[in-house]
C-alpha cells in the first residue's frame, strides 16, 4: 500500500535529550535506592557511587544554581524528595569562600563538579571544642566524600581556590535547609542554625517534550 503523496507528514518526534536529564536519572536512582530501606552503610557506598556517576560529567546543572555570590558561598536546592527522605544541593563557593566549622546530623555525600575544595574533618575535645580530626582531603572533579553522625559529622568545607568559583553536589538524608544543627566556633560554645537554601526556584527536571514518545 502506498501512502497518498497529499497526506501530510507526521511531524518529527524531538529526540534530543534535555541537558538536565543526568539529574533527573539521579533522582530517580536515589529514590529507588532508598525504596529498599537500606542500612545507612548501604546509602553510602551505593549512593556515593550514584553521585560519582552524576559528577563524572559537567555539562547538566543549569547556570541559575551554579552561580556565585561576592560575599557568601551559595546552597542552591536542586531536589527535594516528595517525603523529606533526601535532598540534593549545587554548593557554589566563590574564590577564598569556606563554611563554619557545622555538623549534619544525617548523612551526607559530597560530589566534586568544578574546581576543588578542602574538606577538613573535625572531632570535639574534651572541653566540647573543635580540633582538626586528620589532614584536609582535597576533592577533585569526581571525587566523593561522606559524613555522617556514625562515621564523623563535623567539618569546614572551604574553596581550594582563591581565584576561581569550586562547585559540589551535595546529598543529604533529610530536607537539608531545614534541619536543626549547630555551627561550632573555635572559641565559643556551638551555635544553633537552620541554613535554607539560597534559592526561591527549583530546575524542571519533568519537562520530556523534547525526548519524544515514551513507550508505558
Ligand atoms: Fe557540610
Amino acid at each position: 500500500m502506498t501512502v497518498p503523496a497529499a497526506l501530510p507528514l507526521p511531524a518529527p518526534v524531538p529526540a534530543e535529550t534535555p541537558a538536565i536529564a543526568p539529574l533527573r536519572d539521579f533522582v530517580v536512582a536515589f529514590g529507588t535506592l532508598l525504596d529498599q530501606s537500606p542500612d545507612e552503610a548501604r546509602i553510602r557506598e551505593e549512593g556515593s557511587a550514584l553521585l560519582a556517576r552524576l559528577v563524572a560529567r559537567d555539562d547538566w546543572l543549569p547556570e541559575a544554581f551554579a552561580a556565585p555570590h561576592p560575599t557568601y558561598y551559595q546552597q542552591y536546592l536542586l531536589h527535594a524528595d516528595s517525603t523529606e527522605r533526601f535532598s540534593i544541593v549545587s554548593f557554589v563557593w566563590g574564590p577564598g569562600q569556606k563554611t563554619p566549622i557545622h555538623d549534619h546530623t544525617v548523612w551526607g555525600l559530597i560530589g566534586m563538579l568544578r574546581g576543588a575544595e578542602y574538606n577538613q574533618p573535625f572531632a570535639l575535645d574534651a572541653a566540647g571544642r573543635p580540633v582538626p580530626s586528620g589532614d584536609p582531603d582535597r576533592l577533585e572533579p569526581g571525587a566523593v566524600a561522606a559524613v555522617s553522625p556514625t562515621i564523623g559529622d563535623l567539618h569546614r568545607v572551604s574553596n581550594a581556590f582563591d581565584d576561581r568559583v569550586s562547585i559540589s553536589i551535595h546529598v543529604y538524608g533529610a530536607n537539608i535547609g531545614g534541619v536543626h544543627r549547630h555551627t561550632y566556633p573555635e572559641d565559643g560554645p556551638r551555635k544553633p542554625f537552620v541554613s535554607g537554601y539560597s534559592n526561591t526556584t527549583l530546575p524542571n527536571l519533568w519537562d520530556r517534550s523534547k525526548e519524544g514518545r515514551r513507550s508505558a
